[in-house]
């Protein structure tokens, strides 16, 4: 770090702003970066998420090729951790996912991913009757997923490591922001208030975290049921997906209906441990928001409104955030870089 190093302000520490804080480390030299936030790890929205690597096919960013780069980015950013010696400590895990349908074709193919991943096939007539349900359509896919409870905290020493500051306290305004050269907006669902967004609406999540290692396989079958494996073979069943819900309780018919949809599907799931129930809002936005803002004179580069989907296009939003961020320095005359 150095004096003439630019003072860059990152709002959140959910998977957004840590990695945009990430790829600002290593597309900068010198870097002089504070994140703030007001919550961290399990208090996150990310932590709640199961973390697969399968976009819902309403995912949007600003146009359908951004909307691809964003998700090609984002694969190729989280093969190359799940190829290193890092893959465990960052929690990255792959496996492979089977999708199935008893009322429409159509929610078992997948234009976003289908030419991306290594594997995208529809099912042979038997692996129909690979769990229960008198399933019509299905799909196969190679997928992965990331674990927010370790690849949060993962990020976090990296940021540190390299010269980063972390601050635990809520921004209120940007005028307390006003003497960065730049500010990265990754503040999830706190955009809400924080930029008085009325694009950006919850779309509330409830799930079962249960102890399942044997669990080889993610199902998604109707209504938003789906059977996640995951780090330390505790696997999240879910779902619910209520619009403009702000519910941050659990809640008991939520727990009672999605454990009797995946119970029906895999009965093996009833002698799961079950070890946690979490909810959160999903920050959705159409679409959502990267691009840079200039308020009352300070330089601001948004990144939030990831919805359903944020752990895994966290990447390559983040990677377009940064190229947005790094442009607006250029015309800084404190920046050298
Ligand atoms: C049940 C459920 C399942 C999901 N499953 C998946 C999935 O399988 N795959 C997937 O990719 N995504 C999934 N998601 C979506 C994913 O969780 C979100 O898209 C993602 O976590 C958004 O990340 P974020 O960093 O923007 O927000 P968050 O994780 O919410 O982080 C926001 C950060 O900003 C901070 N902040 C906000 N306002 C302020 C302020 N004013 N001052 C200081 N700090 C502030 C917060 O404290 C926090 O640190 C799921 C979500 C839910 C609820
Ligand atoms: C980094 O920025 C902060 C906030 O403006 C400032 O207080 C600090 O002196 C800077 N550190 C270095 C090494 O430039
Ligand atoms: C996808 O991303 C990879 C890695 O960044 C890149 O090499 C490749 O050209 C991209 N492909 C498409 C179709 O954009
Ligand atoms: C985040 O974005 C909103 C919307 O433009 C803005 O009003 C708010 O001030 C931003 N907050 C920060 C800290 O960047």
């Amino acid at each position: 770090m150095n004096k003439d190093s630019p003072k860059i302000a990152v709002v959140g520490a959910g998977i957004v702003g840590l990695t945009v804080a990430k790829i600002l480390q290593e597309k900068l030299d010198k870097t002089n970066i504070t994140l703030f936030a007001e919550k961290f790890h399990h208090d996150t929205t990310s932590c709640v998420a199961a973390g697969i690597f399968r976009p819902g096919t309403s995912f949007k960013g600003p146009t359908p090729e951004i909307t691809k780069k964003w998700i090609n980015e984002s694969w190729y950013y989280w093969q190359d951790i799940l190829k290193s010696f890092e893959s465990v400590d960052a929690g990255i895990m792959a496996f492979d996912s089977y999708i199935f349908s008893k009322e429409n074709y159509h929610v078992t193919r997948n234009h976003l991913i289908e030419d991306l991943l290594p594997i995208y096939r529809p099912v042979q007539e038997d692996e129909l009757k690979l769990v229960n349900g008198d399933w019509k359509y299905g799909s196969y896919f190679s997928t992965l997923k990331v674990g927010c409870e370790k690849h949060l905290p993962w990020l976090e020493q990296i940021f540190k490591r390299k010269g980063g500051v972390i601050v635990n306290g809520k921004v209120d305004s940007f005028t307390s922001l006003a003497k960065y050269d730049l500010v990265l907006n990754c503040s999830g669902f706190g955009a809400k208030y924080l930029c008085n967004d009325h694009d950006l609406v919850p779309i509330r999540g409830q799930v079962v975290k249960a102890h399942a290692p044997w669990l080889k396989f993610a199902f998604y079958g109707d209504y938003d049921t789906y059977i996640i494996p995951g780090l330390d073979g505790v696997a999240t069943l879910g779902g619910v997906r209520q619009y403009d819900s702000y519910n941050m309780e659990v809640n008991k018919h939520d727990t009672a209906a999605i454990l009797e949809r995946v119970y029906e599907m895999l009965p093996a799931l009833k002698k799961a441990k079950i070890v946690d129930h979490k909810v959160g809002l999903r920050p959705h936005r159409v679409p959502v928001r990267v691009e840079p803002e200039m308020v009352g004179g300070l330089k601001v580069v948004h990144c939030y409104g990831h919805g359903g989907y944020g752990v895994m296009c966290a990447p390559g939003t983040a990677i377009h955030a940064v190229e947005i961020a790094i442009n607006l320095l250029k015309g800084n005359s404190r920046a050298h870089y």
